[in-house]
């Protein structure tokens, strides 16, 4: 299908659900107010490739990501790494709540694909 349609009741307060969107992993992240506030705090002067949290997840409890390394196109792991947002066990790349890259190899954050809330806790992808 163009696009997917996931429900967001069934994904509690700092879990990843991972769904497949065009063949692709996407990553749906009900991030908790820590989570949140940590990637609220960083300044665009820390980042490689410099966006701001607000810009990232305009509903800010909801961080909906491609999840493919921007390196070599890993899977990258959630809740690991210093920052607890994602690690790709392939080279190191080390991403934060906002799935900013932070360090290691990857040139680029992790790409937001285009989606929308829909009535009934829905969220639409794609
Ligand atoms: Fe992720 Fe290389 S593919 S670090």
């Amino acid at each position: 299908a163009a696009s997917t349609e996931v429900d967001l009741s069934h994904i509690g307060e700092g879990q990843i659900l991972t769904v497949k969107w065009r063949g692709k992993p996407v990553f749906v992240r009900h991030r908790t107010p820590k989570e949140i506030a940590a990637a609220r705090a960083v300044p665009l002067s820390e980042l490689r490739d410099p966006a701001t949290d607000e810009e990232r997840a305009p509903h800010p409890e909801w961080l909906v990501v491609i999840g493919i390394c921007t390196h070599l196109g890993c899977v990258p792991l959630g809740h690991q790494g210093p920052y607890d947002g994602w690690f790709c066990p392939c080279h190191g790349s080390v991403y934060d709540t906002a799935a900013r890259i932070r360090q290691g190899p990857a040139p680029y954050n992790l790409v937001l694909p285009p989606y929308k809330f829909l009535p009934d806790n829905k969220l639409q992808i794609g």
